[in-house]
């Protein structure tokens, strides 16, 4: 877990635009985080586990088949990042230019610039302001439909997504505030 930790906190300036994107970076982070998704992260929580000094929560072995879900969709998100890393940031938006000459219906059309801050360390592990807005899509599509599509996407896309998948994980699973 503390791996994922410094990935993400590697990735996000870029992510955000603050430091320059490297889309090798990038995939090799996705990779890391994929390698400690899906079945490596569930082997981490066996039956019984729960002795000593633990955040978890009992409810990961009630709700074994949600906690393993988004186990598999970090790790199905990190794959398509690891293989889109060279879609690179979505892109910004074109710069305001004079109206004279513009087609009035495809600037009507326009979506407000989006203001996305990314994730801080407190929404990431899921006991900050955000978590209550995360909501991650689950089994709602097949995953090989999934995963295919998630290659087209942009790579601060993807992240998003990483991100509120830890965070959903954490904020149902886990306890504690550290
Ligand atoms: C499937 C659920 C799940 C997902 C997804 C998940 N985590 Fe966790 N994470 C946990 C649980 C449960 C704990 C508490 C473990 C404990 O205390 O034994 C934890 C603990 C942590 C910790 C505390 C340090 C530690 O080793 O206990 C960090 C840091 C962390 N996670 C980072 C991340 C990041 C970053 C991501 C996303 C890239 C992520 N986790 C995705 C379930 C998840």
């Amino acid at each position: 877990m503390t791996a994922l930790k410094d990935t993400v906190a590697e990735l996000a300036p870029m992510m955000q635009g603050t430091v320059p994107y490297d889309a090798f970076i990038v995939s090799e982070g996705a990779s890391v985080i994929a390698g400690h998704a899906g079945e490596t992260m569930l082997s981490l929580f066996p039956e019984g586990s729960l002795e000593g000094v633990t955040y978890a929560r009992p409810e990961i072995w009630s709700d074994w088949q949600d906690f393993a879900a988004l186990a598999e969709e970090l790790k199905t998100y990190a794959d398509a990042l690891a293989v889109a890393a060279p879609n690179g940031l979505e892109p910004a938006l074109p710069p305001p230019r004079d109206m004279a000459g513009m087609d009035h219906s495809a600037m009507a059309m326009t979506p407000a610039p989006q203001v996305d801050e990314g994730f801080t360390i407190a929404e990431l592990m899921g006991y900050g302001e955000r978590t209550q807005e995360v909501q991650v899509a689950r089994g709602t599509s097949d995953p090989a439909t999934l995963a295919f599509d998630l290659t087209t996407l942009a790579a601060d896309d993807l992240f998003t997504r990483i991100s509120a998948t830890c965070s959903s994980c954490h904020s149902q699973y886990r306890a504690g505030r550290n």
